[in-house]
Order: C-alpha cells, then structure tokens, then sequence
C-alpha cells in the first residue's frame, strides 16, 4: 500500500493525513477515501491504455463507490460512468460526467429508468436480453428517439473468481448467450427503428486475478465481431467491462498493463472503439474504514470486538473476502502479537473481518484500519440493527472534507410512520 505509512506520532497516515485525527474528528466508524489515490490510479490506467495506442474510454463503475465527490474526481480525470439504476445515473449526472460518457449496464432496467436514460441520450444501453430490447425499442419509438444500444453477451466463460461475482457462465442470468447473437444481430438492425446498435459488452467476473478468462472472453467477442461483419452488419463499439482485481492478501493480482496488453492482442485490431468498466481497481485501494476496539474478550478464542460491523463492510461475511487490518498507532509501540479474531457488534455469526489473524496487540480504545475498503463498501452499507450510516471524509492532499456526515438516529426513526389506527383508540 504506497499511500499508507506510519509516521512517528501521527502513526497510520494516508496520503499524507494522519488516520488518528481524522478518527478523532469525526469519530468511528468512519470511511476515508483519498482523491490522491484514486486519481493516481485513473492516470495509471488510462497511461496503460496509452502506451498500447488503444482507443480505450474508460468509464467507472459506479457500483463500487458512488459518492458524487468521487465521481467528480474521476470525472474531472477524464471518466466516464457505468451505471445499473435510474439512482446511479442521476448521481453521475449530478457529479458533472456528461450524458455521452454513461453507459448503462444492468439485468432489471424498469420502463422507467430505460426512459430516463433514453431521454437524457446516454452514450450506450447494455442490452441484457430480448425481452428488454423489445421494450427498449417500443419506449424509444414511443419518444420519437433513437436509443444507443450495445448487446451484451454471455460468453459463457468461467472467469475464475468467486461464484458469487461470477457473471458470464450460461447459468448466471447475465447477458444474451453469444450464440444467439447474430440472428437477433440482423433482426434489430432491420426491426428495429428505435435502437441504433453500435457492438457488443461483455463482462465476466470481479476480482479476476488471472489472464486466462480475460483473453478467453476478449477472443470469442472479437469472433463474433467478424462473423457479424462478414454477415454484412456494422461493429463500431465493443465494451470490456470491468473485473480487474487487487490483491487483498497476497494474489498476485495483474497490474492494468496486463489487461491492456490483451484488449490490444484480441481486440486491437478490429478498428472499434474500446470501453472499460473498471470499479473496484480504481476505488478499492484508496478507502479505508476505521474503527474503534469496543472490547477484546477473553473466550474460546480472542475476540478484538470494533464498532464497525458487517453493516458498514459487508464484504466478509458475504464473500469471506480478507481485508488487510492495521492499528493506527505506530508499531513500534506495540510488542508481540497475537492471534485474534476481528468482530463486529452485530448480532450474526457471520460478522467478522479476521479470523485467526496474527496483528499487533490490541487493546480497548485502539484505532484501526480495514484497508482496501474504497470499494464495494459505504455502497454496500445497511442501517441493519439500527446502526446509522457512517460517516465519510475524503482527503485530498493537505486538504481533508466529511463528504458524508454520520447518518443521526433521528434521521433513521423519522423515515417511518405508525399507523393512526394503531396509536388512536
Ligand atoms: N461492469 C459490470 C457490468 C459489472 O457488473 C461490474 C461489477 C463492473 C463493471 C465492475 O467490476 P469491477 O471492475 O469492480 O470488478 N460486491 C462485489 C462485487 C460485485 C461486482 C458486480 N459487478 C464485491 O464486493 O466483491
């Protein structure tokens, strides 16, 4: 982790802000994301893209971290969206990306949200199946629009990850089985008058850490890219998706050169214009959440309790995903180790970050951070046991702001009604 080192009394500190007093600040749990990070790592992908000469537009996956302050960073870098909702597009509008630079995944798109999209001329729909191209066409027509459009496939391909973020086997729901591609090709180029389809999308898997189903997946689109073009029908778009991983522990996770290296092998010389969907490569790495140790129990095991939960980061429990855990006071002050399991205050078994993990002492009241946390995590939050939302600051050089203040109890109960007739006798 180059953006984090641990600096005499300031102890953990994250591109240059001391952890401790952001902790301090803004009390626990509390997520930090440094817009240093996530512009560094923009640049480096795009730089990839670069260097191989590939007409690559790059859009965030907003899945993995939709605050507008971190759209805007990355907007501001050149990005543009990949959206799944009506929520998610308004959010990338809201932070500035313009219409033309979203595009617009997603298995369940509502008439509505389809409507929204074709209204504000987003650049790409991905088409997730028959059924929504029918009704993708009738809306546009209905709006005397045009819709751009890209049909995604399933490969079929297994991308090697864990099942649960595996999206391109037959059997997952995702996409329009690539054999089934050519026909329905043809029929929406001349049926169609609502649709202008441009190419093909295709997404495998998240976290994939080795070549193999990239290179796989990139061949059998660019196949189905020529079959489509000597079949007489137009390909000008293709859509890699996103899946890049990070290495959490110690994956040998590919750096984007790879990922560049086999877009240009497969892909490079179809002449097409070439669309990422990166999210958790971008965003993982440049958040971190904190915590507080409430207790460390003395039982069968030792458990170091913190006041952050699976409702704040739930990626443990739901995909046993291991996330780096460092105490932000420096290492010098601590002696020995121990093993110890990490737990949250829920009241499930399945809520824990660490189990049997060999970290410095720890005792009542110590700080911490749970590294790699910049994806999939404040998107993934619940208020489950009434824990409000956490809090959120993004750093940015010397600069520091609470992007996100701690959602109060007021606010929770407030949402609610109780129903007259329960309360009046
Ligand atoms: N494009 C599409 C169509 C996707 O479905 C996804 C992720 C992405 C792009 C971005 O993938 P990435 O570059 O972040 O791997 N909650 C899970 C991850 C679910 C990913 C779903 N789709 C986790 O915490 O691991």
């Amino acid at each position: 982790h180059p953006n984090l080192s641990y600096e005499g009394d300031r102890g953990l500190v994250m591109d240059g802000t001391s952890l401790t007093d952001l902790a301090t600040q803004h009390d626990t749990p509390c997520w930090v994301i440094s817009a240093d990070t996530l512009r560094r790592r923009a640049r480096a992908l795009q730089d990839a893209f670069r260097a191989r000469d590939l007409p690559v537009h790059c859009h965030f996956a907003v899945k993995a971290q939709d605050h507008q302050a971190c759209l805007t960073v990355l907007a501001q870098c050149g990005f543009g969206a990949d959206v799944v909702s009506g929520g998610e597009l308004r959010r990338a509008l809201a932070a500035g990306i313009r219409a033309r630079d979203i595009v617009f995944s997603g298995i369940g798109k509502t008439d509505k949200e389809l409507e929204l999209a074709i209204r504000h001329q987003i650049g790409q729909i991905n088409v997730e199946s028959v059924e929504e191209l029918h009704r993708l066409d009738a809306l546009a027509r209905k709006m005397q629009q045009r819709a751009r459009i890209a049909f995604r496939v399933n490969p079929d391909i297994d991308a090697q990850t864990h099942s649960k973020i595996t999206t391109g086997r037959a059997e997952d729901k995702f996409g329009i089985a690539h054999d089934a591609i050519p026909a329905l090709y043809r029929k929406t180029m001349t049926d169609m008058p609502g649709v202008e389809l441009v190419g093909l999308a295709v997404h495998l898997g998240s976290q994939m850490v080795t070549e193999g189903p990239f290179r796989k997946g990139y061949e059998r689109i660019a196949a189905l890219v020529r079959t489509l073009r000597e079949n007489g029908m137009s390909v000008t778009d293709i859509d890699c998706g996103g899946g890049l991983g990070i290495p959490y522990r110690d994956e040998q996770a590919p750096p984007p050169s790879m990922l560049a290296d086999v877009i240009a092998d497969t892909l490079g010389d179809l002449g097409v214009r070439l669309h990422v969907e990166p999210g958790r490569w971008l965003a993982a790495p440049s958040g971190v959440l904190l915590g507080r140790v409430i207790d460390v129990k003395e039982a069968a095991r030792r458990f170091v309790i913190i006041d952050a939960g699976m409702n704040d980061l739930v990626r443990p429990a739901m995909y046993d995903s291991w996330h780096g855990i460092l105490p932000l006071r420096t290492p010098e002050d601590t002696t020995g180790g121990d093993v110890v399991d990490v737990v949250g205050p829920i009241c499930e078994s399945s809520d824990i970050f660490a189990r049997q993990r060999h970290l410095p002492p720890l005792k009542k009241g110590d700080l911490i951070a749970l590294l790699d946390a910049g994806a999939y995590g404040t998107v993934m939050s619940s208020t489950y046991n009434s824990r409000p939302l956490a809090a959120q600051v993004m750093i940015d050089g010397q600069r520091q702001a609470l992007i996100r203040r701690r959602q109060t109890l007021d606010e929770l109960l407030a949402q609610e009604t109780i129903p007259d007739w329960l309360t009046t006798p």
